[in-house]
Parts: C-alpha cells; structure tokens; sequence
C-alpha cells in the first residue's frame, strides 16, 4: 500500500515524463519493484549506492519506490525509471534529484543495472533529467557526491560539464567503513551556457 495521502497524490502534478533520442525517464510504479530489486542489488551496482543492501528484498524496493513517489507529491525531489524508447516497461535504472527547496538544489543520483552499462545512457538520462531540473524546477544548483573509487561515475558528471568541487574526507558510512566523496557540481547559468 502507498504511504502517500490519496489527496496528497490527487493535487500533485504528475510527474515528468522525458524522452531522449534512445530512452524514456518515466514514472516508478510499484510493478517496478523486482527489476529495482534485481539489477540495484547486484553487488556490482549497489558497491557505489549508499543505501542499497545485497541482496535487496523486493519488498524494500517496493517501500523505496513509495518513498521516491512521496518525494514527488511533496516538493522534495523527482525519481524516475530509465527504460529504453523500445521497451518503456522494462526499468533499466533510475535517475534523481533530491530537491531542498529552500536552497533551489538538488541532489543529483543514479545507476543502472549491468547490462545497460557502457552505452552512454546514464549521461544520456542524467543530461536529460539535469535539463528539466534547471529549465522547470529553476533549481540554482545540481550536484552529485560520488564514493570514493567510482571513475565511471566520476567520468558520467565530467561528461555532463559538472565541476569537480573536491573531497569531503571520511563524509559517507557504507557498511561499516567510512568513505571519501567526490563532490560534483553545477550552477544554472553554467548549464544554460554550455547548452
Ligand atoms: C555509474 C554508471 C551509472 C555509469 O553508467 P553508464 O551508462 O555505463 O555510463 P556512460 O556510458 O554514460 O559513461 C561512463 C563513462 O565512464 C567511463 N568508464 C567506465 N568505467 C570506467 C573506469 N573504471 N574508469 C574510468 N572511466 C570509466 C566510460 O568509458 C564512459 O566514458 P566515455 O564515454 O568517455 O568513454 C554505472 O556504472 C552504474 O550504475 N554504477 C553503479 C551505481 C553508481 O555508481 N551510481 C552512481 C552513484 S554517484
């Protein structure tokens, strides 16, 4: 069951639904949950995600799609599935932005499950979704905070034009260790000058 208000999700626009000359940025639905649960608990892929168990029990991934829905509904961010333009139902991979309002920024994430790997669809979708943050949202600022030896994530930002900010030193706990994290960022007037 949904833990967002009925009335909550009447008033809330839908979310966006953005298309890319390979992918759609569609919707979480519920059904999405095995996929999420499949390809973001492979060890390879949930390595470099903060909070993503291995093995992820669907039942977790259902309650993290509710959460993401919720953030919508209220103001605090977008998540939506990456799907190929051929195959819009089947989950690939998510992208976000974790919206803090008050400061007009968000917090940039993704991943992919391995097979999609190597394509250039996670730049593709989070060029996308970067777009729709600063031209609809009108955030000031889009950044990313990458663990520490991810070089395929750290090459995604650079390839976006994101400015490496540096190094928060022992910033993140994952599993039981303490992590390094490389800071990306973006302002508006960069993205609008670079498009
Ligand atoms: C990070 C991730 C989303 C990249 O997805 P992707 O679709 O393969 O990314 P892209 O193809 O758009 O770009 C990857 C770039 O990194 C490069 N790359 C890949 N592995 C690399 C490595 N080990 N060292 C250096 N560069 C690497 C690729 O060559 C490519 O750059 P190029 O286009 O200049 O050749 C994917 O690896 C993933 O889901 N990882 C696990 C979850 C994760 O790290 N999420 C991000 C958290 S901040």
């Amino acid at each position: 069951m949904l833990d967002i208000g009925a009335q909550d999700a009447l008033a809330a626009p839908p979310s966006p639904h953005i298309a890319t000359p390979r992918l759609v940025l569609r919707e979480l639905r519920l059904d999405d949950a095995p996929a999420i649960a499949a390809q973001a608990g492979d060890k390879r892929v949930a390595k470099y995600l903060i909070a993503v168990p291995t093995p992820y029990p669907v039942v977790l991934a259902r309650r993290w799609i509710d959460a993401r829905l919720s953030w919508w509904i209220h103001g605090r961010g977008v998540t939506l599935a990456i799907a190929r333009r051929e195959a819009p139902d089947e989950l690939i991979g998510t992208v976000s932005l974790r919206r803090f309002a008050r400061d007009r920024r968000a917090e940039l994430g993704y991943w992919l499950g391995i097979d999609a790997w190597g394509k250039g669809y996670a730049t593709e979708a989070a060029d996308a979704l970067v777009g729709h943050g600063f031209s609809q949202l009108r955030l000031s600022r889009i950044y990313a905070q990458v663990l520490e030896g991810n070089e395929a994530s750290c090459r995604v930002l650079e390839k976006l034009g994101m400015t490496n900010e540096g190094i928060r030193r022992r910033h993140i706990r994952k599993g039981k260790k303490l992590l390094d994290v490389v800071m990306f960022g973006m302002l508006r007037h960069e993205w609008f000058e670079r498009s």
